[in-house]
């Protein structure tokens, strides 16, 4: 696991778009795993920004989407299938028929979940994997106590999340769904890059626990110590309770250029 430390969160976006140029560099018709929150945004709109200005193509590339509410009726502004739209894709030369979600509205939410599985090995598996994390270390819809081999499914969001996500719900955690359907953690940790975006002082205790605390289904972003090619890109709030700081910065400044992330 590689551990940056960036001073602001603004810092990050170069760094992690720096990844997916030199991926799409090689292999144009890359898989994408893209993930929703705040955090990512700043990902999304370096992405952007390099697809206008520096002819950075998405045209071949297919993406799938870690997670979705239940329920949400199509065109809310909350269905994580229209945020990804309106903050990234919409936005770039992707074709919308490669831009994949799992489908909240299904009759058969369980075989849905299933389809969703097939839908990413068909399509190869996916190359880069973006993921924040919550305050109380969940990955994902992945909340404390998932199972850390879990594959696409059906999920009870806890009140802690409700509650955080309420915001975007007019601050009425009574409109914010019960359910959801996630990637598992053992679905994320087939990605063949894991890179997942932490930033601010509420972050940095679930940041400390994944990174440097034991591999447990309490927090589950912990089983990211497992994945061979994970990155972990933090703000110095998000990395304030990081005990090995010193290293991860002398590691990261001591890497040869051609390297990235
Ligand atoms: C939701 C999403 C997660 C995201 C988390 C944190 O629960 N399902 O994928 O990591 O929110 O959101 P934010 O990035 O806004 O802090």
């Amino acid at each position: 696991m590689e551990v940056v430390i960036v001073a602001r969160p603004e810092d990050a976006a170069p760094i992690v778009a720096d990844a997916y140029t030199r991926l799409l560099a090689r292999t144009p018709s890359a898989v994408l795993g893209l993930a929703t929150g705040s955090t990512p945004l700043g990902v999304y709109r370096e992405l952007i920004r390099r697809h206008q200005q520096e002819g950075l193509s998405f045209a071949q590339v297919t993406t799938f989407n870690l997670d979705e509410y239940v329920g949400l009726p199509a065109g809310h502004p909350e269905l994580y299938r229209t945020f990804i739209e309106r903050e990234f894709t919409s936005h770039v030369d992707l074709d919308p028929a490669r831009v994949h979600g799992p489908d909240g509205l299904a009759e058969d939410l369980l075989a849905a979940a299933a389809d969703y599985e097939r839908a990413i090995a068909d399509a190869g598996g996916i190359d880069i994997q973006i993921l924040g994390i919550g305050a109380d270390g969940h990955l994902a819809f992945n909340m404390p106590g998932s199972s850390l081999v879990s594959r696409t499914r059906l999920k009870t969001l806890t009140r802690k999340t409700r509650e955080d996500n309420a915001r975007f719900f007019d601050g009425d955690i009574s409109q914010v769904p019960k359910h959801c359907l996630t990637q598992g953690l053992g679905t994320i940790m087939e990605s063949r890059h894991a890179i997942m975006l932490g930033f601010g002082r509420n972050k940095a205790q679930a940041v400390a626990e994944a990174v440097e605390g034991g591999v447990s289904a309490h927090w589950p972003a912990s089983i990211l110590q497992m994945h061979p090619h994970a990155t972990v890109v933090v703000d110095e709030d998000a990395a304030s309770q990081l005990r090995l700081t010193n290293y991860y910065i002398d590691t990261f400044n001591g890497k040869p250029d051609w390297q990235g992330i």
